[in-house]
């Protein structure tokens, strides 16, 4: 990953906030399209600042193509931004809008990968794994391969292993759209006992129904962000 970017350090920005959360200004972002001599530049972002705090549930909304998952991308550090800058406190967990699975490797295997690389122990990952199968409600596809998933279990595969270590700050790219109404109801609790114990959740969605499952809806619009 490439984080070309500056972060303040956790006591600077302890200081105007209470905890957790993320603070971007100024992010910019242009794509480069086709080839010489027909070589374009695409600004998808043109100065967006970005803000989420602790305890708080932010939408961020705006048309297909309007580069809310470029803006997510460099939040969560997997894009580099053209500018601007970016400043975490506390861990973040991100959900990217594509599943980024392993075809071969069950849904047990994947959140003990994870866990490792979130530097969390055995036990800690089995207590975790077992509250995010009952919580989303994919017990029994525990031992079954990503490849043999449907699409709305891959989803919710996808959102465990952004849960696993308990993120202070949870970034959402369109997280339930796979999801049956079922599990779209239990996402909202789940996103409502996070701002409850001072956790961040920021939802990336191209429409919005409900409006107060929200504190803050932000849309994305010409490359920057305006409140709504
Ligand atoms: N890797 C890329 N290379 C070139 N263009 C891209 C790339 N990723 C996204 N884009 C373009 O940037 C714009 C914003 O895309 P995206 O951030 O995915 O928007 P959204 O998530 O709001 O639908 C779109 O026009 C898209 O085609
Ligand atoms: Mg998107």
């Amino acid at each position: 990953m490439d984080r070309t970017m500056a972060r303040a350090t956790t006591a600077e920005l302890e200081s105007d906030s209470d905890g957790a959360g993320l603070v971007a200004t100024g992010i910019t972002k242009s794509y480069r399209r086709g080839m010489w001599p027909r070589r374009r530049e695409l600004a998808v972002l043109r100065g967006a600042d970005f803000e989420v705090g602790a305890g708080e549930v932010v939408g961020l909304v705006g048309e297909n193509g309007s580069g809310k998952s470029t803006l997510m991308k460099i939040l969560v550090g997997a894009l580099a931004a053209d500018s601007g800058t970016i400043s975490v406190i506390g861990r973040m967990g991100y959900c990217p809008q594509e599943p980024v699975l392993y075809d071969r490797l069950t849904c047990e295997e994947h959140l003990e990968l994870f866990g490792v690389a979130y530097g969390m122990d055995e036990a800690a990952v089995a207590e975790a794994a077992d509250n995010l199968y009952a919580t989303l409600g994919f017990e029994r596809w525990r031992t079954t391969r990503a490849e043999e998933l449907s699409g709305g279990t891959r989803s919710k595969l996808n959102l465990a292993v952004a849960l696993l270590a308990d993120p202070e700050v949870l970034l959402l790219d369109e997280p339930y759209a796979g999801f049956d109404f079922d599990t779209y109801e239990r996402f909202w609790d789940l996103t409502a006992e996070r701002r409850a114990a001072g956790r961040s959740v920021v939802v990336i969605s191209h429409f919005i129904t409900d409006q107060a499952r929200f504190d803050r809806i932000v849309e994305l619009r010409d490359g920057l962000t305006v409140s709504r």
